[in-house]
């Protein structure tokens, strides 16, 4: 699929103030000193909630159809940008929740849209301005885990947009931006299975994004939250120190797309013990029917058939 694109010129990049876009050159000479060609960052999470606008504004255009409804349609689109060399391609994906409940459909579509590709970054978008998490949250990411396995989480971040925003009763932005980030850290902890083990010595960067014209600038017109970060060059800072944190990119291969459940993969066992049950229970106790019935002279329906008949008769 990415094979048809044609390879397009990131222009977008001189959308950005000529600060960022110094921060930004110097990032993609990072990769350029690693010998690394391309990018691919995969966007994923609830509808509604700014994955299509985080990546026009990581584009710089208007790549990807921004629809604050849930009739966006299923397909995700893949945006490729190529710069001195260089390719970022980043996926959106629809949100994954419909009428309640997590729409495996929709799972189906993405998996298959990124048959032999490699997500090396994983962006898990939600929104800062909301209060609560649900059971829903737990559903999406335990989705997300069954499609691509659990290691997916270690490529991954948490990215919370509408981050200009003014938490309530004067709370304390920092604080509130570590409340909201801790709770959904601990979603995806609990949604995705993650053992202590698993998460030894790494921890799942949270990077803020506000994508509306609301963002502050500072003089050198870089957009500025209200903790004082730079938000776009920060976004591809924390994007480059995943892609090279030293756990594995997910390639996104056939048995991937069609096989089990990457992480229940023991369950296949539970069909092969069906066969057996019937081999040693089913097979003896068939046979055994086959024997009583023979061993009669008549069959029981026959009997009464035939009473019947005669009794008609
Ligand atoms: C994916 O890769 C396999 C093996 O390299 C190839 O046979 C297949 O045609 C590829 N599929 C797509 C959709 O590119
Ligand atoms: C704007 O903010 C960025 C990020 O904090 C900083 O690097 C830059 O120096 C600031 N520019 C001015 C003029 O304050």
């Amino acid at each position: 699929m990415a094979a048809l694109q044609t390879l397009r010129e990131w222009i977008g990049i001189q959308q950005f103030p000529p600060a960022t876009q110094s921060k930004l050159l110097e990032i993609l000479g990072k990769y350029k000193e690693e010998d690394v060609s391309s990018l691919t960052v995969l966007v994923m999470g609830k509808g509604g909630v700014g994955k299509s606008s985080t990546v026009n504004s990581v584009i710089g255009e208007k790549a990807a159809a921004v629809s604050t409804f849930q009739s966006e349609g299923l397909r995700p689109t893949l945006v490729s940008r190529t710069r001195s060399g260089f390719t970022l391609n980043i996926i959106d994906t629809p949100g994954l929740i419909e009428g309640g409940y997590v729409n495996d459909q929709a799972i189906n579509i993405i998996k298959r849209f990124l048959l032999n590709m490699t997500i090396d970054v994983l962006l898990y978008v939600d929104r800062l301005d909301v209060y609560r998490v649900d059971d829903l949250d737990r559903q999406v990411v335990g989705a997300i885990t069954d499609a691509f396995g659990k290691e997916i989480w270690k490529k991954s971040a948490l990215v919370l947009t509408h981050a200009q925003f003014s938490p309530p009763d004067g709370l304390n932005y920092n604080h509130f931006v570590s409340k909201r980030s801790n709770a959904l850290l601990k979603v995806i902890q609990t949604g995705a299975q993650l053992k202590k083990q698993d998460l030894q010595g790494f921890s799942i960067p949270v990077i803020l994004v506000e994508n509306s014209g609301r963002c502050h600038k500072n003089e050198s017109d870089e957009m500025i939250l209200p903790c004082g970060t730079s938000w776009i060059p920060n976004l591809f800072n924390k994007i480059t120190e995943i892609s090279f944190n030293g756990n594995k990119a997910i390639h996104v291969d056939k048995k991937l797309v069609e096989g089990p459940n990457p992480n229940e993969r023991g369950k296949k066992l539970i069909p092969l013990m069906f066969a057996f049950q019937y081999l040693l229970v089913m097979k003896p106790l068939v046979r055994a029917i086959k024997s009583d019935v023979s061993r009669e002279s008549k069959p029981a329906w026959e009997l009464r058939d035939s009473g019947l008949a005669s009794r008609r008769s």
